[in-house]
This record gives structure tokens, sequence and C-alpha cells, in this order.
């Protein structure tokens, strides 16, 4: 299989995991990417036997309300049953990376507040030490050059991504050459700089299941 299918197989089978389990009152997380983009064109077909959605990105909200998927604020319902979300790399204790699309604070909002998080990738975000992949930290814009110091500190190259906002209307620090061997002890660090809003670390609360797209198929993977 190549990426796009593996991608597909990976949306697919978080599919046939959650949809057993959908009730009229459910509500679901809703993440951002491309594969995040093809679950919800897989689960439009579903849209009978569950309540509605929480997405993590005005793109993902503008995409599901196409399908005709209800699309709630976090704050009418914020408890949900399931996240299900892509990642730019992932270990093998599901520690993820995120944050290339830039909905990282969001992406992080909603996964807290899900009971399962699903994560749903190709095999070329499988890796042993995150890092690889440059860090997103999503920063309050009058705060970038502080914090872009702070985070040389750690032994990164920071990089603004020029042009664009986030939906919060902040700005994306894209921290690149770092080795995250502690990615809780990062993740805590990071958000401790003032003017950073998060970073895109997921490892205080990573995926519950991987869902890895593989050449031979889809491996699960479980916390
Ligand atoms: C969005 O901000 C990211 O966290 C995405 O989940 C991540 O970039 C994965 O995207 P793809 O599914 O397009 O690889």
């Amino acid at each position: 299989m190549n990426q796009d299918d593996q991608k597909r197989a990976s949306a697919q089978a978080a599919i046939d995991l959650i949809v057993p389990d959908l009730t009229p009152d459910t509500v679901l997380g809703i993440g951002t990417g491309s594969t995040a983009d093809l679950f919800i064109d897989l689960l439009a077909e579903h849209q009978d036997k569950f309540y509605g959605t929480v997405s993590s990105s005005k793109a993902s909200a503008d995409r599901l309300t196409k399908h005709g998927i209800k699309v709630f604020d976090l704050n009418q319902y914020s408890h949900l049953g399931f996240y299900i979300d892509g990642a730019d790399e992932t270990t093998p204790e599901l520690a993820l990376i995120k944050g290339g699309g830039g909905a990282l604070t969001r992406e992080k909002i909603v996964a807290a507040c899900a009971e399962k998080f699903i994560c749903i990738a190709d095999e070329s975000k499988w890796v042993n030490t995150l890092g690889n992949f440059p860090l997103p930290v999503e920063v309050i814009p009058m705060a970038k050059t502080y914090v872009a110091e702070q985070l040389e500190r750690l032994g990164g190259t920071p990089k603004h991504r020029e042009g664009f906002v986030t939906d919060n209307g902040n700005i994306i620090l894209d921290v690149h050459g770092l080795t995250i061997t502690d990615p809780v002890a990062i993740e805590q660090h990071t958000n401790h700089i003032v003017g950073v809003v998060t970073n895109g670390i997921f490892a205080q609360r990573p995926a519950d299941v991987l869902l890895l797209g593989t050449s031979t198929g889809v491996v699960t993977y479980t916390r």
C-alpha cells in the first residue's frame, strides 16, 4: 500500500473500531489533517448512528458540515467518547508530535475531553524518538522573540511559520533539531515558557490506540 492507501486503511480501521460503540447520544471529537479528512468522509456514511461532533479546527468543521454532520461547541459537549486524529510523529509508547497543520492547541483541548484518543497514521510517522519532525509551538504574537530565545536554550532552532495564523489568532514557531528523549518533561517545560499557548507534544495525554497503516496492512497498538 502507498502512503495514501495506508492513511485510508487507518481511517477505515478507526471507523470499524468505533461504530459498534456509537449510540444516538455519542459526540465524537474530530481532528485535523489529511488522514482526519479521510476519516470524516468515511464517517459520513454512519451519521445516523451518533449525535454529532466537536471539531479541532475550522477546516474540519467545514468538512463535517458539508457532509451534513452536526458540529457542536466544546462548551456544549465536553465529554467525548472518542477523539480521532492524525499525527506527525508517534513513538511505540504512543507519544506524539502534532500540529503540522497548526491546530495543535484545539487538538490538545479536544483530546483532553475524550475518553479514548484513537490516532490514525501511516507508517512514515513511526519513530523511536520524537523530534525529527519540527516541534510546532503556538505562541502569543508579542512573545515571539522571547519564546524563540527560550526554545533555543532547549537546543532547538525555532523558525517562524511565515504567513500562518492559528484559528486562535496566534503564530507558530516550528522548532527544528530537537531530540526529544523525555517527551513529558519537554512538553511540560515548553508549556511553562511565558507566551507559549501550547506545544505539539502529546505525551502527558498520549494516544490510547494507534492504528498504523503499513505497507502490509493496519497494525494496532494500545497503551
Ligand atoms: C494538525 O495540526 C496535525 O496535528 C495533524 O494531525 C497532522 O499534521 C497529521 O496530518 P496528516 O494526517 O495530513 O499527516
